[in-house]
């Protein structure tokens, strides 16, 4: 079999974005950010107030940080030090689903299930200590309407998760009612936050120079800490949900892949660049590939991970992937082409999170100049993908010229668990 050379080159050219759309994502993005703190309806991002602003790298003490939101759920118990410096005391996680043995992500789970799963995770955390005093951060990773620190109430299920009687609801509420099931009423939750927020305290922790956070993984998002207007007042963190950004143009697998989703017209970006949905673009576009337009194949990010690190002339490991998933022997030079496919589709997804990166600057930044500074990026599509450094950096330079010296993304590694920690005692302290 060979694939078709005009639809193969028409293909790549939909997963293509050109220096000119890059610009043009990054300037919608900002002008979507202004209306959105404007609070115009117009703006498709949430631009959720966080009531927090940074850390001052002096917080001390020893917190529980709950981190749920994407594959694992953990439970951390660190002490923070002061000076930038923590050490993590205990360690439990474990997945949210586990095919043919539990499923807390689907519509057959109900919150109370999950938080009785959360608070039973807490308990092996605190090894079954039921005394102790305990504060607990809580990284809560899905659109939260927040009134204060503490009170989130779930806006919308995102990443495909659906468990019943949670939308609408204060989580903080649901879980201090499954730590009291659980006879953990000597946990207290103080804190909600989302995992951009809690990448950006961990690494403005420890770091300084950081005013923007990010997670790029199953999902992907962005916070930042907004200096000038609107509901910022005094300065705050904003959790965007950069990852509902609309203006951007879908092609047809992201059509198609919207369509199938759980929550359709929802999170658009998202869906073209995150961990949860990159294998699923590539599936939809092999399946047109081979032949089979409406068709679907499963494959993961970590197939087309795989499949780029693979530098080798003839893409063995593409088409042994291939094959695996869809049965399909490719000769040589297809394989060659379906790696490339596959490079398409992440190149698409880094340039167009670097696009909301550069938006997001021109915002911090107004009328003046850059400030030299870190962007924390948290997630494992960011840390194990191959051609994210490179290609995050070539996008960086198209948009901002000389100025892209003074920026760089950096590795939050564990920022989302040592987050929750920190703003624990951000807000124990007041
Ligand atoms: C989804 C959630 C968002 C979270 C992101 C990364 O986009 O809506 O709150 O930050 O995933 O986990």
């Amino acid at each position: 079999m060979a694939l078709d050379s005009v639809l193969y080159n028409e293909i790549i050219a939909a997963f293509t974005v050109d220096t000119e759309h890059l610009r043009e994502a990054a300037a919608n993005f900002r002008q979507d950010m202004r209306l959105g703190l404007a609070g115009s309806p117009d703006s498709s991002l949430r631009m959720l107030p966080s009531y927090l602003g940074l850390p001052t790298g002096e917080e001390r003490g020893s917190y529980l940080a709950l981190d749920f939101g994407g594959t694992n759920v953990r439970v951390l118990l660190y002490r923070l030090e002061g000076n930038g410096t923590y050490k993590m005391l205990s360690h439990v996680a474990k997945p949210l689903k586990v095919d043919g043995v539990y499923d807390f992500v689907g519509a057959d789970a109900t919150g109370e299930e999950m938080f009785d799963f959360l608070a039973g995770l807490v308990d092996e955390a605190v090894a079954g200590d039921h005394e102790t005093p305990y504060l607990l951060g809580h990284t809560f990773s899905f659109p939260s309407r927040q009134t204060n620190i503490n009170d989130a109430r779930l806006i919308i299920w995102t990443k495909e998760f659906a468990a019943r009687g949670v939308e609408g609801e204060v989580v903080n509420d649901l879980l201090r009612a499954a730590l009291v099931r659980q006879g953990l009423s000597n946990v207290t939750p103080n804190s909600v936050i989302n995992d951009t927020v809690a990448v950006l305290l961990s690494a403005a922790y420890i770091n300084g120079d950081t005013k923007i956070g990010a997670i790029y993984a199953t999902g992907h998002n962005t916070c930042y800490l907004e200096p000038h207007t609107g509901m910022a007042e005094p300065p705050m963190i904003i959790n965007m949900e950069s990852g509902g950004f609309q203006k951007i143009s879908p092609n047809r697998f992201d059509v198609a892949l919207d369509a199938a989703s759980e929550k359709k017209g929802e999170q658009r970006l998202e869906k073209m660049v995150a961990g949860r949905y990159l294998g699923e673009l590539f599936g939809l576009a092999m399946a047109e590939l081979l032949g089979e337009k409406g068709h679907t194949y499963h494959f993961t990010s970590v197939d087309l991970s795989r499949m780029l690190a693979d530098v080798g002339e003839d893409a063995q490991l593409a088409a042994t992937i291939v094959e695996a998933v869809t049965g399909k022997i490719l000769p040589v030079e297809d394989a060659v082409r379906i790696r490339e496919l596959a490079r398409a589709i992440v190149v698409r997804s880094i340039r167009l999170i670097a696009a909301t990166f550069v938006g997001t600057l021109w915002q911090i930044t107004g009328a003046g100049e850059i400030c030299p500074q870190h962007i924390a990026v948290d997630g494992s599509v960011y840390e194990k993908m191959p051609l994210v450094q490179e290609e995050m950096r070539r996008a960086f330079s198209e948009l901002l010229g000389e100025d892209a010296a003074k920026v760089d993304t950096m590795l939050a590694c564990g920022g989302s668990g040592l987050g929750a920690a920190i703003a624990a005692a951000m807000t124990e302290r007041g």
